[in-house]
């Protein structure tokens, strides 16, 4: 029976298990955005995962929403970067990094020359975003021009190469939650009248773009996809989430990806406040690895893994909380619980200094 310690190949990244450690933001980047050494040392200590998908991160300086995530766009976040993969490596991990673009999820405070964020269509999202000076107000995004879209698939091709250079396993395209890729796909949040918009194989034609500019500059086996058919967060919906997300999963099948990561539901909401969705369905499309994600303990995970209904679980708070979940499920240990007052902030608190089980 397939359990969770059993290694798996997600395309050309071998796995030596089936714990994955979920994206998480964590808001401790240095200078120009770019990782140091603690950064380093907090994903090196989560090595034992068999995967782990960094903190979403920003392909270029629009992309950018929030305080101190750490792009990979820059030389200088490169080199950051470098000291992160070498750390998991030299511990014997396997880590890819999650490109992101977060579209009108920011704020002109954090855009450069105070310039409004951009977004598939001007519709602002209820609530505030975080800047450097405190909460603010969502504003009303400039809707991208047609050229620019083409543009920017190229700017993720690119993000990806900086991605090998700085030494990742692969990456994950963030088209989930709510940012920009999302806010392609969704009807909520994309009423363009061009060809990226209006039926859903418009809507899916900048993701498709983008997973094909992708491919081409560093391989298909090094290229996975992060997707959230229902999420809610970020003011985002769509008229048909599972018509949408079945083309959307029909579509990249052609693409033989590394892998699929599906947040079911919305992150961090209980199962119970899930909009209906049908996964196994997805599953049944889906021709190859997938990852399920949100809530999981051991028990469900080892459930899902056993039954086929996932290829690898992805934990976000447990591995925030317990950098060796692997050997701590492995002996039935109890966990760690997360610090949510330090989750972004508090550099070193709450951050690297989780406790490991005694030798
Ligand atoms: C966040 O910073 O709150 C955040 C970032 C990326 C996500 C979800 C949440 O996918």
């Amino acid at each position: 029976m397939t359990d969770l310690f059993s290694p798996i190949k997600l395309g050309d990244i071998a796995l030596s298990n089936r714990i994955v450690m979920s994206s998480l933001t964590r808001n401790r980047a240095g200078a120009g955005n770019a990782p140091t050494d603690l950064v380093a040392e907090y994903y090196g200590q989560r090595s034992s995962a068999g995967l782990i998908l960094t903190e979403a991160s920003p392909i270029c300086p629009e992309g950018h929403g929030y305080p101190r995530t750490p792009g990979i766009h820059s030389r200088e976040q490169i080199e950051g970067w470098k000291k992160v993969t070498k750390a998991v490596h030299d511990a014997g991990g396997k880590i890819a990094i999650q490109l992101w673009h977060v579209g009108r999820i920011s704020h002109p405070d954090l855009q450069p020359n105070g310039a409004l964020p951009v977004a598939p269509s001007a519709i602002r999202p209820e609530g505030q975003a975080i800047t450097y000076s405190g909460m603010k107000d969502y504003v009303t995004p400039r809707a991208l021009e047609t050229i620019e879209i083409k543009a920017l698939a190229g700017t993720y091709a690119k993000a990806a190469e900086n991605a090998m250079e700085a030494g990742f396993d692969g990456i994950e395209v963030h088209a989930g939650n709510g940012y920009l890729l999302d806010q392609f796909l969704r009807s909520s949040t994309n009423r363009r009248t061009d060809e990226y918009g209006g039926s859903r194989e418009n809507r899916a034609r900048f993701l498709l773009e983008v997973l094909d500019s992708v491919c081409s500059k560093i391989g298909n086996g090094k290229v996975g996809i992060r997707l959230s058919p229902v999420t809610v967060f970020n003011d985002i919906s769509d008229e048909d989430p599972q018509g949408t997300f079945e083309y959307v999963v029909n579509e990249i099948n052609r693409f033989d990806l590394a892998f699929l990561d599906l947040l079911q539901g919305t992150g961090g909401a209980p199962q119970d406040q899930w909009l209906p969705f049908d996964y196994d369905r997805l599953r049944a499309i889906y021709k190859g690895n997938l990852i399920l994600n949100n809530g999981y303990d051991y028990d469900s995970a080892a459930r899902e893994v056993a039954s086929g209904k996932a290829d690898a679980i992805a934990f976000g708070r447990l591995l925030l909380a317990n950098p060796d979940l692997v050997e701590r499920f492995r002996r039935g240990a109890s966990l760690n619980a997360p610090d949510y007052e330090r989750l972004y902030s508090g550099e070193e608190k709450g951050y690297t200094d989780y406790p490991f089980l005694a030798a």
